[in-house]
């Protein structure tokens, strides 16, 4: 799927949600020791590592500096996990940098200038970066040279300046948002999907071992369907539940132990927390399933407009439990049945209003 459709989810407005997809400051903290160092310890995106694992091993056999490398999806799907391994199985330093943070094209030279041979320059949120340093990147990228702009007005002169062979990895969790001139620089691009539950799974057993946690299969995969198809967001319920069962069990992580602690944080078993629940709540209780303005929505959980549609909405829409159509948003049967109601008869997208006002 195409989650650019949905998503226009900044970080800024996921700050401190148990299932939002952010990283979070503990987050930060853990993530280093939760990182797979290599393609072989990566968990799926099976097509992404297949395709990457040929690009890296061919330059590699050739003796080059890998091909660039755009990654496109999801905050916590592992793009900055990926540009660190493709760091290490090209055996190559890494730079870490961001779009926000290069905010003058100078920003950029100093950067690039330093690049040893055969560096990787990881460039994180690519779509943030200013005007005039995306122009100085395409030439980088494209012939390994910038021109350093030295003095102002009539008199300014352009020096141009040979860069060593690198590979630029960037991320973006807009693809859609990239120039084209941009994204057609990039000799090979990887999109980055949600992740299937076995998957996540497998991502819960490695970091509980990691964190020497007791797990069992069934207390991993009651994570799991809770996680939203993310890792991140699965390695922060597994502390969680971590922390419960060590609180009010014997430590060990079982499917009861998982379902308790996560009840306690309010996250459900399709992984929507309190607010995705009150939307919903609102829209089938109070708007017979919709259709119902974004606005009205919005006052009826008592939240800014932009709350539910930038924080609540896309996981909804992406679960399919609510569209967004022209007329406003409607449930879908499944929102009904995943809240344990009864739809009013014939409630199937916009209908339900006409039964209940009789219209
Ligand atoms: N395929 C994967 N296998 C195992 N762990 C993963 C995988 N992808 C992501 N993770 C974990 O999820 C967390 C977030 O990944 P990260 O690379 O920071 O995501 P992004 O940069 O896309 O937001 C990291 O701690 C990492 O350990
Ligand atoms: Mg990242």
């Amino acid at each position: 799927m195409n989650w650019d459709d949905t998503s226009s989810v900044t970080d800024d407005t996921q700050a401190g949600r148990l299932v939002g997809a952010a990283a979070d400051g503990e987050d930060q903290a853990v993530e280093a020791a939760l990182r797979p160092k290599s393609l072989d310890e990566f968990v799926g995106q099976e097509r992404v590592r297949e395709q990457l694992d040929l690009v890296l091993k061919a330059a590699r056999q050739r003796g080059a500096t890998a091909d660039h490398v755009l990654l496109s999806g999801a905050p916590g799907l592992g793009k900055t996990t990926l540009s660190m391994i493709i760091a290490a199985e090209m055996g190559a330093p890494i730079r870490i940098t961001s779009g926000p943070a290069i905010q003058h094209a100078g920003d950029l030279a100093a950067i690039l200038s330093s690049l040893q041979e055969g560096e990787v320059l990881f460039l994180d949120e690519i779509h943030r970066m200013s005007r005039p340093a995306e122009e100085m990147l395409y030439m980088a990228m494209e012939d390994f040279r910038v021109d350093v702009i030295v003095g102002k007005g009539p008199g300014a002169t352009a020096i141009p300046l040979e860069l060593p062979p690198f590979t630029l990895v960037g991320a973006t969790t807009r693809a859609g948002l990239l120039p084209p001139p941009l994204r057609d620089r990039f000799g090979f691009t990887a999109h980055m999907e949600f992740y299937e539950p076995v998957e996540l799974e497998r991502v819960i057993h490695r970091s509980a071992s990691l964190l020497n946690v007791e797990i069992g299969a069934d207390g991993a995969a009651e994570i799991a369907g809770r996680s939203r198809g993310t890792p991140r967001i699965a390695n922060r319920l597994l502390r969680r539940v971590r922390d419960y069962a060590q609180v009010k069990a014997d430590g060990v992580i079982s499917r009861d132990i998982a379902a308790a602690a996560l009840a306690v944080y309010e996250v459900d078993a399709r992984g929507l927390d309190r607010l995705d629940r009150a939307v919903l709540q609102a829209l089938l209780k109070l708007f017979g399933g919709g259709p119902v303005g974004l606005s009205t929505l919005a006052v009826a959980v008592g939240e800014e407009r932009e709350t539910v549609e930038e924080v609540a909405e896309p996981f909804l829409v992406r679960e399919g439990l609510l569209a967004r159509t022209p007329r406003g948003r409607v449930a879908t049967p499944a929102a009904w049945a995943h809240l344990g109601l009864t739809p009013p008869r014939q409630a199937t997208g916009g209908n339900g209003q006409q039964d209940l006002f009789g219209a």
